[in-house]
């Protein structure tokens, strides 16, 4: 047996899988084994030659021993079968965070349901706008102070060409357009000359309504806006009904609804009062129906407007006006929803 190649087998051997290190153990490290054979030939051996061979037949099995151990190191570990797995129903299961709605979305979302549930279906119109929708065709004196650059956002003063700063003006692009009986919803953004603060901003939102149909009167008009903000609000919330004035309605008011942080008892947003405004509304100025080809004689209509922004800040308790549009992400977190992605 030559111990050469036998050096070169152990040092050369690829010993990769479990099956092929067994084989190398036991051709190398056995009994039975080809060197376990040379080791039982040594005694036979004449001295002078036996001496050296043991020491070389040694080294070999050193060799062997170290050449398993060092394959036994590297090799991959053994793929374990799976044991069987169980779905455990006590584990909570994972949330996944979806997108949350703007606060103000929810809200409009909700006034927009609860009208349409009463036949109103919704309208659109451009924030940018003219003066005749802004302010003429809604019966504004050609000297009211709203019309003033003061109070409105002029983009071309001379051309009358403005951001609009009511929702009123879709009333107007509407009447225009389709013949009564009309009942539209006109959710929009709105712009104002104003001093950012906690109270005002110089956009916001708004919803307008408007209805004009052949029998209408202001019953009509408060059965309508009773049952939306007792919908929005609730069942308990009491109402208070102002005489007001706005330039597009004969007869004006105002609605107030309780206060919802203190209950009537007075706080700071109630401002003591035990009321919030919530809306305006009235009949139809004749001379708004007449402006847009309608017959007064024929026709009657109410028309409501609303700040989503004061709603959204009632019903959530939000302090100030500037949280809707600084996009704090710990502010519109606390509106998001979580939802399991099964
Ligand atoms: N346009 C009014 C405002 O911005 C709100 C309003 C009041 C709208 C009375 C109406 C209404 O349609 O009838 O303050």
């Amino acid at each position: 047996m030559n111990l050469e190649s036998l050096a070169q087998e152990i040092s050369e051997s690829i010993l990769d899988t479990p099956e092929k290190r067994a084989a190398f153990q036991r051709r190398f490290l056995r009994k039975g084994g080809v060197l376990d054979g040379l080791f039982a030939e040594l005694p036979y051996l004449p001295p002078e030659v036996r001496k050296e061979r043991g020491k070389v037949l040694n080294a070999l099995r050193q060799a062997a021993q170290r050449r398993l151990e060092e394959a036994e190191r590297t090799a991959p570990s053994p793929v374990e079968p799976s044991p069987r797995r169980y779905a455990d129903p006590t584990f909570p299961h994972v949330i996944y965070a979806s997108g949350g709605r703007h606060p103000l979305s929810i809200v409009e979302r909700r006034i927009i349901r609860l009208f349409q549930r009463m036949g109103y279906s919704l309208a659109e119109g451009p924030e940018i706008e003219d003066e005749w929708h802004n302010f003429s065709a809604l019966n504004f004196e050609p000297d009211h102070p709203a019309r003033d650059m003061q109070d409105t956002f002029f983009i071309e003063p001379e051309k009358g060409i403005l951001l609009r700063t009511h929702t009123s003006t879709v009333q107007i692009r509407v009447m225009e357009k389709q013949k009564p009986p009309l009942r539209i919803l006109a959710p929009g953004r709105v712009y104002r000359h104003e001093t950012i603060s906690a109270r005002s901003h110089v956009y916001f939102h708004q919803v307008e309504g408007l209805c004009v149909e052949e029998d209408l009167s202001a019953a009509d008009l408060k059965a309508t806006l009773t049952y939306f903000l007792k919908g929005l609000f609730g069942e308990s919330i009491r109402l208070r009904w102002r005489a007001s004035y706005f330039p597009f309605t004969e007869m004006s008011a105002e609605v107030d609804v309780s206060c919802l942080i203190c209950g009537g008892e007075g706080c700071s947003v109630c401002k003591q009062s035990g009321w919030v405004e919530v809306l305006g509304c009235g009949m139809v100025d004749p001379n708004v129906l007449s402006a847009c080809g309608i017959d007064p004689q024929k026709y009657r209509g109410f028309a409501f407007g609303l700040g989503v922004e004061r709603l959204t800040q009632l019903l959530y308790n939000i302090p100030d006006i500037r949280l809707f549009s600084q996009n704090d992400i710990r502010f519109l977190k606390s509106f998001q929803t979580y939802a399991p992605l099964l």
